[in-house]
């Protein structure tokens, strides 16, 4: 994988996802003995947090002192930072590059990470850019479908949700259409369909997106449902959130009636009211268990590559 900075999913082909994978088992084969524990020594990397995050952020801190490198750490840098003072991203970035050998960051700007891996000449990887993108999360979930199936040819997948903010979707779908016969059924609100742009660009010979209103037109058949939050944030007002937040909840009737015995049921989290307490424990539910872990050894894979350590 030659690979410098970590943007984008358009950076990935299929030969690059699965040699990531395959990083990504051995990892987990050396987890045993931390057989890791020194692919990142004396390796020191930066965490920069403009919005909030718990699951990224920590498995990126976990993942970066598990394979024996350090981090410094700035969650909420527009309330501890010099950006307080009005310091731009650019000269921000351009002092860590000094102190350390890449740079995660988490920004509120679509155009931010761009910008910041324009401004250094150390690895940048995004951690999610406002509505755009969130790479290592689409990694974390392309890997969690291929580790149950074996492959990530001729599938079928429900995405649910705020498909227009929600930036894992964005880059999960982008994964997904550089495999064959991939066909996904996008259930929102009308209000959070995908743009018509973003249907032209997701759109290849590979993939058929098939948008849906309501949740009667799920078809029996699909490998896995990827159900969202409504990206509350983005939204101007709070009475047009509130209008169309509980649009779609995956309950267990719903399950009952739309879902077999072979699929699983994922969620890039943090999960609002969108699924039911129930269906955690179906064990079909991936969203606090295995995605999970395959966020901390896809991050951890990804390092060790950036490095060229694995
Ligand atoms: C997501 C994000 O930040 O985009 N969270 C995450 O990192 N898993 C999803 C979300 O906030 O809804």
């Amino acid at each position: 994988m030659d690979i410098h900075d970590i943007l984008s999913l358009s950076q990935f082909n299929k030969s690059s996802l699965l040699d990531l994978f395959k990083a990504t088992n051995k990892i987990k084969k050396l987890e045993k003995g931390y057989k890791y524990s020194n692919f990142l020594k004396n390796k020191l990397v930066a965490l920069l947090f403009f919005e909030p995050s718990s699951r990224t952020f920590s498995s990126f801190s976990a993942a970066v002192k598990k394979l024996g490198g350090q981090t410094i750490e700035y969650q909420n840098p527009t309330q501890t930072s010099s950006v307080v003072k009005g310091e731009t991203l650019e000269d921000t970035v351009k002092i860590i590059e000094n102190y350390v050998d890449a740079i995660v960051i988490r920004h509120s700007e679509t155009d931010a990470l761009e910008r910041a891996a324009q401004a250094v000449a150390i690895p940048v990887i995004n951690a999610g850019n406002g509505i755009g993108e969130h790479p290592t999360q689409a990694l974390l979930d392309l890997f969690t479908i291929y580790d149950k199936f074996k492959t990530l040819d001729n599938l079928t997948g429900l995405i649910a949700g705020d498909l227009l903010n929600g930036r894992t979707v964005h880059s999960l779908i982008k994964g997904l259409g550089l495999f064959k016969h991939i066909t996904l059924y996008l259930l929102s609100p009308r209000e959070l369909v995908l743009t018509k742009e973003q249907i032209r660009d997701y759109s290849s010979q590979n993939i058929t997106l098939i948008p849906i209103k309501t949740v009667n037109e799920i078809p029996k058949k699909c490998d896995f449902w990827y159900w969202t939050r409504v990206q509350k944030e983005r939204f101007k007002s709070l009475a047009d959130y509130k209008k169309i937040k509980d649009s779609f909840i995956l309950t267990k009737k719903l399950l009952d009636q739309k879902g077999n015995n072979q699929m699983i049921i994922m969620h890039p989290l943090p999960r609002i009211n969108e699924i039911e307490i129930e269906i955690d424990n179906d064990s079909r539910s991936v969203y606090l268990t295995k995605q999970i872990k395959n966020g901390l050894y896809i991050r951890m894979a990804l390092l060790s590559l950036l490095f060229g350590k694995i």
